[in-house]
């Protein structure tokens, strides 16, 4: 608590700093008539809207689309994504080009408000110019909804701009993606869509205790509802280093694969946003996320869980799992189409944090309804069948059976996640 209290007032005066800053680094601003409503820019801008998945955010439950008023937790209180439908009083819709690009380049509203960084504004700082152009041509075309805002429900100091004004001065520097020449064309656009519009780190990424993500794409959980978003780099957790290319575009494009199946947040970003990208997209993702380096902390060795623990999942995933998941572990296809995902050699559960193990056995999941896969095959929910030292017994039994390893699973972690909403 106290370091939070030092982190706070030190924000504050790096706030004062950042005040009389020069803004030299803001991109200069381009004449109103270089966005042009042309239908082969609003598509590309529909496109890339999918790519960065705002209508995720930026919609309510069974709201109209781009209207706002999704909520979204964060340690901090809660902040409601806004309507970016060009309804000139609720929406968007007296914003020029120039308003818009300061919003995604930049981080700040319309009257020079500094936004939250619940708006991933850390990632579509990358957009290139032309891109924010063609995101503000295609929201430009949508139909205009009235619907207000709602204020955010951030508690103090966090709701205090001069706060946020510090918080930036540590944690963004704005800057479009800058390739590397010494990659190749595909690696560079994997790195663009990944860093920048994929916003993949918001999720993948560690946060410290003032929300900022750090660089990497090592692993990070999802505030408040707890999921745990493994590292992507090569070799850690989900291990993408030796899947193959094509299973990773599979993975993103279908939400499932011979490896596994994506379930919780992440059916919903395969569901929302990345089954719409190409192939070729989808495989410069994978092809950049296979060229990142591992982390190389050594992991903890893992002591065996104790046998009678193993005796009792054994009998319970014989009962209740076999059926679909095999008594090898290796799931099973169906008409040729991955359907039960394998379990042995399947990193989603074998993450030295148990969270995600355990909430889609409570819990049960689909994967997202996709074009590749259009009748996705679902796991029935544990929690009404299974008290906690069962979950936390077969959850052990499969973190540590056909090879796998892992810590054991106990009953007060089972019971930690019953009653937390799943999004
Ligand atoms: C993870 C959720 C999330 C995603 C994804 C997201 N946004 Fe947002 N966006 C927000 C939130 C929350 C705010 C409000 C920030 C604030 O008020 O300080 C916001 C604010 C904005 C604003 C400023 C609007 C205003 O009234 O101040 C614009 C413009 C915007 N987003 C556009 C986009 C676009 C375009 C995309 C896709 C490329 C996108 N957003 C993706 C959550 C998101
Ligand atoms: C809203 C949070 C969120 C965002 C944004 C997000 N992910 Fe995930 N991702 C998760 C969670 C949670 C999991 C663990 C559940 C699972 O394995 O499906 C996951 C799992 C994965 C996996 C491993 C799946 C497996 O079966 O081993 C891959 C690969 C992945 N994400 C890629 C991406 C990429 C690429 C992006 C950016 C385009 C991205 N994710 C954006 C939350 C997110
Ligand atoms: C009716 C078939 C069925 C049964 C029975 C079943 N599962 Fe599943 N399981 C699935 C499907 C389908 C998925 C993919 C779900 C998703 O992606 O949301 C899955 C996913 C999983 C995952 C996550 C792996 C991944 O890559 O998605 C784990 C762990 C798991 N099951 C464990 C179990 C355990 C333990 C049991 C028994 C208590 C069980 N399952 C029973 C069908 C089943």
């Amino acid at each position: 608590m106290k370091r939070i209290v030092i982190l706070v007032l030190v924000v504050a005066a790096l706030a004062a700093v950042f005040v009389a800053w020069p803004r030299a680094e803001f991109i200069p601003s381009r004449a109103q008539a270089a966005w042009a409503a042309t239908p082969a820019n609003i598509a590309r801008g529909a496109y890339l809207a999918r790519a960065g998945d705002c209508m995720a955010c930026h919609t309510a439950r069974g709201g109209t689309p781009y209207a706002g008023g999704r909520a979204l937790a964060t340690p901090f209180g809660t902040v409601y994504a806004p309507n970016i439908t060009p309804d000139a009083q609720t929406g968007i819709g007296a914003w020029t080009a120039d308003d818009f690009w300061n919003a995604l380049h930049n981080g700040i509203g319309k009257e020079g408000r500094l936004l939250y960084p619940a708006f991933p504004y850390t990632n579509t700082t990358k957009v290139t110019r032309d891109d924010a152009d063609a995101l503000y041509a295609w929201l430009r075309s949508l139909a205009p909804v009235n619907q207000k805002n709602r204020p955010h429900a951030l508690r103090f100091p966090y709701d205090r701009q001069i706060v946020l004004a510090g918080w930036r001065l540590l944690y963004f520097k704005p800057g479009v993606y800058a390739p590397q020449p010494a990659q190749g064309a595909e690696w560079n656009r994997g790195a663009y869509l990944v860093e920048g519009l994929g916003h993949c780190g918001a999720c993948h990424s560690p946060r410290n205790g003032l929300g900022a993500t750090g660089s990497r794409l090592s692993g990070g959980h999802i505030p408040i509802v707890g999921w745990y978003a493994p590292a992507l780099d090569a070799d850690n957790e989900a291990g993408l280093g030796n899947w193959d290319q094509a299973h990773i575009v599979q993975l993103l494009r279908t939400g499932v694969a011979p490896r596994g199946a994506v379930f919780g947040p992440m059916a919903e970003v395969v569901g929302q946003s990345l089954q719409y990208l190409t192939d070729a997209d989808a495989g410069a993702m994978a092809t950049y996320l296979k060229s990142l380096p591992a982390d190389p902390a050594p992991r903890r060795p893992i002591t065996p869980p104790p046998e009678e623990i193993m005796k009792a999942g054994k009998k319970l995933y014989e009962h209740h799992c076999v059926d679909c998941h095999g008594s090898d572990g290796r799931g099973a296809s169906v008409a040729g189409h991955p359907a039960y995902p394998p379990l042995a050699g399947n990193g989603a559960l074998t993450m030295t944090d148990p969270v995600n193990a355990i909430r889609i056995v409570l819990n049960g999941g689909f994967p997202p309804t996709t074009e590749g896969n259009p009748r996705p095959f679902g796991m029935p929910p544990y929690s009404p069948l299974l008290d906690d030292a069962e979950v936390a017994a077969v959850v052990t039994y499969v973190r540590n059976s056909w090879g796998n390893a892992a810590p054991d699973v106990t009953p007060p972690e089972v019971n930690r996640w019953r009653a937390v909403p799943l999004d």
